[in-house]
C-alpha cells in the first residue's frame, strides 16, 4: 500500500513537468531576461502552467524530466555564455546531464558584429538536440536591436506549443500587455550628473585618456569594484549632417515611429548605431542598393568582415552609392548600443559617485577622421553638470577575493588600469594585508602615465606593495608588460603559490594574448611543466578563479 501511495505521488510529480512550461534563460544584463519574463507572463495569460527559471540558480539535475522548455540565453565574451549561465552551461555539455526529453525552443540574443554570433543559443540549440530533445522551431538568433525578433519569437512559440501544453487555469488576460517590461535601453536608463572630466594624458601624448565622475546621488545604483557602467551615448551632428549629405536626404524629413514623427535627422543622432557596421548590415544595405563592386564584396567572407571591422555607414554609402529611400535606409540600420566602462571608483571612497577612464577614439582613415560615438560624447559633446544616461553591469568578470589577506596581481595596460583604481580604493579603505601588486603598462611616463599619483601615493603608503610600470616608448627597444612578467617570474610564481588572484584588463587583442603567453612561459619555466602541463595548469587557475581578465 505504501509503495502504491509513492508510485501515485512520483507520477504525480511527474505529470507537473507534462503539464508544465519551463522558462529558462541565461542574461548578463538583463536582455535574455526581459523575453523570458514576457514569456512566462504570456503563458500564465494563456493559462498555462508554467516556471520561470535563471540558470544561475537552476538545478540542472532536473533538466531530464522537464518536457516542455523555453530557453532565452545571451552570448558574451567571445562567443561564451554570460557569466550567470556558465554553471548551467558547462554542466549540459558534460556527462552530468545524459539525456532529455523536452519539447524545446532557444531564442540566442547576441551582436551580429561579434564573430561568434548567437554562440551561446547556437550551443545550447545544438546539445539539446544531441541529448534526445525535440526542437518544436529551428533556433531563432536575434541581433542587438532584438525586441521585435524576440516578441516574434514568442508568439511563434506559443503556436508550436498550442496542441502539447494542456490549458489548466483560467485563461486570464486582463492587465496582460505584450511587452518587454526591461532590458537594456536608453529610457531606463539613469540620468546621471557629469561632475568632472580631465584628460589623464598630456597635451603632448598620442593619445587621450579621460578621467570621467559621474553623480550617483538617489539613483538607487550600487556598484562594487569590478563592475561596469554602460554609457548611452549620441552621434555628432556634423557626422550626421555628412552622412545625410551622402544621401541626398532631407534633415527633416518626417519619421513616423508609434504614432509620434520624428526629424530623421534627430533619429540618427539618437536612435542608431552609425560608426560600428557589421557583415549583417553591409548584406542588408546590398539587397537594397544593387551595386555591382558590393555584390562582389559579400562574395568574399573575410574581405565583408574586414571592410565590416574598418568602415562605418558612411563609408558604406560613399563606396557603394545607390537609390535608397528613407525608410529602407533605416531598416539596414542596427539599433545605437550602450558602450561599457570598468567602473574605476569605490563607493567606499567617492561615496554617491562612481568614477570612469576613457579612451578618446579618433581613428584618422585616408583624409577622414572617425570617432568613436560614446568616447567622442563623453569628450566634445558634454559639459560639467550635463546630464549622462548610464545602466549598471552588476556582474563583471574582476572581483576581489573576500578574503583581505589573499594576495592580488593586477595586470593591466591602458584603460586597463580602471577597474585596478578601483579595487585599490577599496582595498585601501577596508585597510586590507594582502600582497598588492600592480603592473603597468602605457606608452611613455611623461605623457601617458594614468593616475600616477595616485598610484605613486599607494606605494609609499603600503596599499600597493608592489608597482611595476613599463612604458613601451621611453626607449629605443619597446617594452611591454609581457616583458614585465617574465622578468619577474619568480616573484609572481611565489605570489600564485601563496594563492594570489591573478586578474588581467586591457585589449583583448593584444595585452590580453601577450600575457597568456607569457604566463605560459614562466610556468613552463619555474614550474617545470611542459606546453600541454602549462596550459592545464593555466585553465585550472582559470576555472578556479584565480585568474580572472575583463578584455575588450
Ligand atoms: C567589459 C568592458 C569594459 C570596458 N571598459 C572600458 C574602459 O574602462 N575604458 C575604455 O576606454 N573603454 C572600455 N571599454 C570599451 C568601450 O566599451 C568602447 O568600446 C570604446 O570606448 C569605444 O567606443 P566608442 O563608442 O567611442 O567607439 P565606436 O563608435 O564603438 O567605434 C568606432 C571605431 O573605433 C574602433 N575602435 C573601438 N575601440 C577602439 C580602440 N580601443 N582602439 C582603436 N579603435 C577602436 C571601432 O572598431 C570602430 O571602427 C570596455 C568594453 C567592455 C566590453
Ligand atoms: C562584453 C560583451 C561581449 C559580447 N560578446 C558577444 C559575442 O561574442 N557574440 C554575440 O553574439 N553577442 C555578444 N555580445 C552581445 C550580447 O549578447 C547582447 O548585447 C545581448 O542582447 C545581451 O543580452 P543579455 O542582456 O541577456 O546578456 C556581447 C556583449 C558584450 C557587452
Amino acid at each position: 500500500m505504501a509503495l502504491l501511495i509513492l508510485d501515485k505521488l512520483k507520477r504525480k510529480e511527474m505529470d507537473k513537468y507534462k503539464d508544465t512550461l519551463y522558462v529558462l534563460y541565461g542574461s548578463r544584463t538583463g536582455n535574455a531576461k526581459a523575453v523570458a519574463v514576457l514569456a512566462h507572463e504570456y503563458a500564465k495569460s494563456l493559462g498555462y502552467a508554467t516556471v520561470l527559471g535563471d540558470m544561475q540558480d537552476f538545478d540542472y539535475g532536473e533538466l531530464q524530466y522537464i518536457e516542455n522548455l523555453l530557453i532565452t540565453v545571451s552570448t558574451h565574451g567571445e562567443g561564451e555564455p554570460p557569466v550567470q549561465a556558465e554553471r548551467f552551461y558547462e554542466q549540459v555539455h558534460s556527462t552530468a546531464v545524459s539525456s532529455v526529453k523536452a519539447k524545446y525552443a532557444v531564442l540566442g540574443l547576441g551582436d551580429s558584429s561579434y564573430r561568434y554570433f548567437c554562440q551561446t543559443g547556437e550551443d545550447l540549440d545544438k546539445r539539446l538536440a544531441t541529448l534526445g530533445g525535440q526542437s518544436v522551431m529551428g533556433l531563432v538568433k536575434c541581433d542587438i536591436d532584438f525586441e521585435e525578433t524576440a516578441k516574434e519569437w514568442v508568439r511563434d512559440a506559443f503556436v508550436a506549443f498550442k496542441g502539447i501544453l494542456p490549458v489548466v487555469n483560467k485563461v486570464d488576460s486582463a492587465g496582460f500587455t505584450f511587452e518587454l517590461k526591461s532590458g537594456n535601453n536608453p529610457n531606463s536608463a539613469y540620468r546621471a550628473e557629469l561632475l568632472e572630466k580631465k584628460m589623464l594624458t598630456t597635451a603632448d601624448s598620442s593619445k587621450k585618456v579621460l578621467h570621467v565622475s559621474l553623480s550617483l546621488k538617489n539613483s538607487g545604483i550600487e556598484y562594487i569594484p569590478g563592475d561596469a557602467i554602460g554609457v548611452y551615448g549620441t552621434n555628432s551632428r556634423a557626422f550626421v549632417d555628412e552622412l545625410l549629405q551622402a544621401l541626398k536626404f532631407d534633415k527633416a524629413y518626417p519619421v513616423k515611429v508609434n504614432e509620434e514623427t520624428h526629424l530623421l535627422k534627430n533619429r540618427l543622432i539618437h536612435e542608431y548605431e552609425l560608426t560600428l557596421i557589421t557583415p549583417l548590415v553591409i548584406r542588408k544595405y546590398a539587397a537594397l542598393v544593387q551595386h555591382k563592386a558590393l555584390d562582389r564584396l559579400l562574395d568574399n567572407e573575410a574581405q565583408l568582415e574586414a571592410y565590416a571591422a574598418e568602415g562605418d555607414v558612411l563609408d558604406l554609402v560613399l563606396d557603394f552609392p545607390g537609390q535608397i529611400s528613407v525608410e529602407d535606409f533605416l531598416s539596414v540600420l542596427r539599433k545605437l548600443n550602450q558602450r561599457l566602462y570598468s567602473v574605476a571608483s569605490s563607493r567606499a571612497a567617492v561615496g554617491d559617485r562612481a568614477d570612469i577612464t576613457v579612451k578618446v577614439i579618433e581613428n584618422n582613415h585616408g583624409e577622414r577622421s572617425r570617432n568613436g560615438v560614446c568616447s567622442s560624447f563623453l569628450w566634445n559633446r558634454l559639459d560639467v553638470g550635463d546630464k549622462v544616461p548610464i545602466t549598471l553591469e552588476t556582474i563583471a568578470k574582476l572581483r576581489l577575493p573576500e578574503d583581505d589577506n589573499v594576495p592580488v596581481v593586477m595586470i593591466s595596460a591602458g584603460t586597463g588600469i580602471a577597474p585596478f583604481r578601483a579595487f585599490l580604493q577599496e582595498r585601501s579603505a577596508r585597510q586590507a594585508k594582502g600582497n598588492a601588486w600592480l603592473i603597468f603598462g602605457e606608452r611613455n611616463s611623461k605623457s601617458d602615465f594614468l593616475y600616477q599619483e595616485e598610484l605613486l601615493a599607494y606605494k609609499s603608503s603600503g596599499v600597493l606593495s608592489e608597482l611595476s610600470t613599463v612604458f613601451s616608448r621611453d626607449q629605443d627597444q619597446k617594452r611591454y608588460v609581457s616583458h614585465v612578467i617574465e622578468e619577474n617570474g619568480a616573484a609572481l610564481i611565489e605570489q600564485l603559490e601563496k594563492g594570489a588572484v591573478i586578474y588581467v584588463c586591457g585589449s583583448k587583442d593584444t595585452l590580453a594574448v601577450t600575457v597568456r603567453q607569457s604566463l605560459l612561459r614562466i610556468f613552463a619555466k619555474y614550474l617545470k611543466k611542459d606546453a600541454e602541463q602549462a596550459l592545464a595548469y593555466f585553465e585550472a587557475l582559470k576555472a578556479n578563479k584565480q585568474y580572472q581578465e575583463e578584455v575588450y
